[in-house]
């Protein structure tokens, strides 16, 4: 008995020496990061934090405080909207797998679209996922505005509102139209053809637009390289900013109309 209680005694200061270790170890993180800086007003669960951390916090910040019981029900929007910006995501990311494999020029563009699908792991799949996405993309823009028709949201406060849509809208088509021509076969060559010979007949500036187009007076790698340049740079740069205004502007509207 004498013999085990200094044992004893030994363990245990053992053990407090190993826990003061461990609590300036916290504290020495915690100076160097502390977990609830994250949320600036920390995490306490009470109602009036709640908000504050949801308004303070830069992620936190996108969703609202609070929403309207049937503007969450999938019902009403049928999501049409979020649908729309998942397909423009899945561009985003398919796009710049094909940006590794494809050069902009009459004389490589066709073979770079061939090698991509018969010669690159997964680049059928990929070049599919972007085709059908770009077209489903154009179904859901289209159907999601016929459903805010529908619905009256276009009318105040949310007309601003609309008004960014249909730029929405024309870009999407751009963005379409401009990638058509980018596999450089007969069916993109004609269309194009046809479609900058239908924008020359504009009224006054006709022969001028269809320049700026063509890049030239008629379809070649002027062409290619400039309507390249606007699929996967311009247009996607101006469609993100008025995507930025539009959520912005959903929520400054007082979130999703209200039901019918
Ligand atoms: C790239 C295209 C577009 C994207 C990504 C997009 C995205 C969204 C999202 C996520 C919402 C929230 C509610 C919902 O999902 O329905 C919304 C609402 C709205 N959108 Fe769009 N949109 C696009 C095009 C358009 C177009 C073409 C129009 C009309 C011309 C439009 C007009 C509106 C209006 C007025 C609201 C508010 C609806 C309400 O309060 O019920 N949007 N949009």
């Amino acid at each position: 008995m004498a013999k085990t209680a200094p044992r004893r005694s030994e363990q245990l200061s053992d053990k407090v020496g190993e826990l003061t270790s461990k609590l300036q170890d916290s504290q020495a993180w915690n100076s160097i990061f502390r977990p609830g800086s994250i949320f600036r007003k920390g995490y306490t669960d009470s109602p009036r934090n709640r908000s504050y951390v949801i308004m303070n916090s830069v992620l936190y910040h996108l969703h609202p405080v609070k929403v309207k019981r049937h503007a969450v029900k999938v019902s009403y929007t049928l999501c049409l909207g979020g649908l729309s910006f998942f397909l423009f995501i899945l561009e985003t990311v398919t796009g710049i797998f094909l940006m590794f494999f494809y050069r902009p020029t009459a004389a490589q563009a066709w073979d770079d679209i061939y090698t991509l699908q018969t010669a690159v792991a997964f680049g059928l799949l990929v070049r599919n996922m972007h085709r059908w996405g770009a077209h489903l993309m154009v179904l859901s823009v289209f159907l999601h505005m016929a459903r805010v028709f529908y619905h009256g949201a276009y009318k105040p406060p949310r007309e601003f509102n609309w008004v960014i849509g249909v730029m929405l809208l024309q870009l999407t088509l751009l963005l379409s139209f401009t990638g058509y021509l980018l596999p450089w076969d007969q069916l993109a060559l004609w269309a194009v053809t046809v479609g900058t010979n239908m924008m020359g007949y504009t009224p006054v500036f006709g022969s001028q637009v269809r320049f700026v187009l063509l890049g030239g007076f008629e379809i070649g790698s002027d062409t290619l390289l400039r309507w390249y340049v606007l699929h996967v740079l311009m247009l996607p740069f101006v469609i993100v900013i008025f995507m930025a205004v539009h959520f912005w502007r959903v929520r400054k509207d007082g979130g999703i109309s209200g039901p019918l």
